[in-house]
Formats: C-alpha cells, structure tokens, sequence
C-alpha cells in the first residue's frame, strides 16, 4: 500500500511571552518581557497509508490541532521530516492545496453573510474547479448532506448542525485526496453527529480519501476508526488498534435510564454497576459483552421511559492508559 502522510521526528515549539498579574505587572511585561517555550509538540512519529481513516486522540493541549496545522501547511515545525502525497506541506504549492482539506469544528470558514452558494463559487475560483467537476462534486455533497434548500441562506443564519454541513460541502468541493478533520462534531446535537459520521464513513469508503480526525467524543472513533494515535504532551504514547484500547481500557459500556416509577437501589444492583441513581434517572456501568442482555432485563422489569447506552468519555479512556503506563 502507498503511504499518504509521513511524519518523523516532529518537533514544534512556541515562545510566548508570560504576562504578569495587574497593572505593574503588565508594564514590567512591556518592558522586561520573560519569555517562555511551550513544547508543543516533542517528538511525533507515524505513518498513515491511503485510504485510511485514522483517529488522533489525546489530552487538550496535546498537541493535536498542532499537528494538524504543520500537516495542513499552516505553520513551520521546528524539525522533522513531514510528507503528505509525496509533498512538502509547507511549500503549500497549488498541487499540494488541491490534494488537501483542513476542517476545524470551532472555526468558521465561510463568509458569514453570504449565501452558501457564494462561498461554494468562491473555492471553485480558489482551486480552479472545472465546471463539469464543480457541478458533479456540488450535487453529490448537497444530494449526501440533505443541504440543498440552504444554499441561498447567508451562513450566519445557519444552525450550527447546519453550518457544519455547509463547511463540509466548501471544504470538500476541490475533491481533496487527505482530509484533516479537527473536532468535526464538537457542539453538534446527536442526530447531527451521527449524521456527520455517515457522511465522513462514506466519502472516505467512496473516494478511498485519508482521513485524520481528532475528536473528543469515543462515539465518533467507535463508528468510524479501526486504528487510533494517542498523543499526550507531545507525544506519540499509543497507536494501533482502537479495538485494543477499548477493550483493555475501557471495558465498559454506559447505559442511561430514565424510570417511570421509583426502583429501590438494591433491585438496580442486581443489573450492574450503578454509577449514579437519582430518580428517574441511573446510570449503570455495563461490561460490552453483557450489554444487550441488561438492557432487555432493565427493559422486562422495570417500567422504563427511556435507554440509551453510550461509551465511556475519551478522557476516562486516556486516563486509564496513563494510570496503567503499559500499551
Ligand atoms: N499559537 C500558539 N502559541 C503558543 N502556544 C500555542 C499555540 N498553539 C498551541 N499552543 C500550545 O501548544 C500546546 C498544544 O496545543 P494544541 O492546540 O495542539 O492542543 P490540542 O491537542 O489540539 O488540544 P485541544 O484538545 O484542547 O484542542 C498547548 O500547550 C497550547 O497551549
Ligand atoms: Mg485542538
């Protein structure tokens, strides 16, 4: 198989310059400015081949967003060697922008009062689309994503579910081989989440694009990601397969319930760990093998208005990593 992005050695620091309490403080800043690195990032070293799908996983502030930008082309690392499609990503040549996306969840990178359609047109001159490819790429993303009565509709109008759809539609016009997606989901309610995981599973399937993805949200790399890279304080600290991690660190289902009667503690202990029961609601930690035979017992048992099972949140996953220091 051909490799997509290569990273050896990568190294990025910033100098920032520490500001001091109060008004004193501030001036002696101006004046006397002590200046601090943060190392960003220590020493980043992996491999993803064409066509894969891949989550990027850690702590905030470690180091993510960071890679994300040396890979985009965004920022310099100090040293390292970096190589997506066989091209040096900060010599951002018209080729190497046309191969790639870079799409962060907490930013906007549309024109915020115009219509989407403009912004759409805009990349198309940006990136040189035919417009026979423009016009193929257009209709397939609105037909995939369901957007097309948004288009005449400035962007500051969008709900945020919506906006992201429409970054997505801008960002993948151009067809990009490597996509770079931070945090797609952050913010986005469930059926707008998992909505946008069908799509990310599916362009990635249909266009065997690469796909690096950052999320904090366990359900996201559950769905969409056989192989996961664990970065903490700038360093690669796991990468390998998803199914590993979780079944050694998190080997725990959650289930979420909400009764329509009061249950007595003791009859819910039969079921599992209770994590919490505050009438109507328990949560219940369940081991994955056993998860659909408590359901269906909560469920013949008890009078239950709602059940929703759900993974453990990512920083409980990472913690355990940490805390046990053997992957
Ligand atoms: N432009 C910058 N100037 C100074 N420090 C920076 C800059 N960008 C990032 N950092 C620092 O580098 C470290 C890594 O930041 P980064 O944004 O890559 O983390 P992250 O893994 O994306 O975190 P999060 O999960 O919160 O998004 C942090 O300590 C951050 O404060
Ligand atoms: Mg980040």
């Amino acid at each position: 198989m051909d490799k997509a992005i290569v990273v050896d050695k990568l190294v990025k620091n910033f100098v920032v310059t520490e500001k001091e309490a109060g008004f004193v403080g501030a001036l002696s800043s101006i004046f006397h400015p002590v200046k601090k690195t943060v190392e960003a990032l220590k020493n980043i070293t992996f491999t993803i081949q064409k066509g894969e799908l891949v989550g990027f996983i850690g702590p905030n502030g470690a180091g993510k967003t960071t890679t994300m930008k040396v890979l985009s082309g965004l920022i310099h690392p100090d040293s390292g060697f970096v190589s997506v499609m066989g091209h040096d990503p900060w010599k951002k040549s018209g080729k190497y922008l046309k191969n790639i996306s870079l799409i962060m969840g907490q930013k906007n990178q549309l024109w915020w009062d115009l219509p989407v359609i403009d912004s759409l047109e805009f990349n198309k001159a940006v990136y040189q689309i035919k417009d026979s490819d423009y016009e193929k790429n257009l209709s397939s993303l609105v037909e995939i994503l369901k957007i097309g009565n948004l288009l005449k509709t400035p962007v500051r109008k969008l709900s945020l579910g919506q906006r992201m759809k429409v970054e997505l539609v801008a960002a993948l016009i151009h067809n990009p081989q490597v996509l770079f997606l931070d945090e797609p989901t952050v913010g986005l309610d469930l059926v707008a989440q998992q909505a946008l995981r069908d799509f990310i599973f599916e362009y990635n399937r249909k266009n065997e694009s690469t796909v690096l993805l950052t999320s904090h949200n366990m359900a996201d790399l559950a769905d969409l990601s056989r192989r996961v890279i664990v970065i903490n304080e700038g360093n690669i600290v796991y990468d390998g397969l998803l199914e590993k991690l979780t079944k050694k660190y998190a080997p725990n289902k959650i289930i979420k319930v909400l009764f329509e009667k009061e249950v007595s503690l003791e009859d819910l202990q039969k079921i599992g760990n209770i994590d919490k029961y505050n009438y109507p609601e328990a949560v219940i930690s369940v081991p994955r093998s056993t998860i659909s035979y408590v359901a269906s017992e909560l469920l013949q048992n008890f009078d239950v208005i709602d059940i929703d099972i759900e993974e453990p949140p990512i920083e409980d996953v990472i913690r355990q990593v940490f805390e046990t220091k053997d992957f």
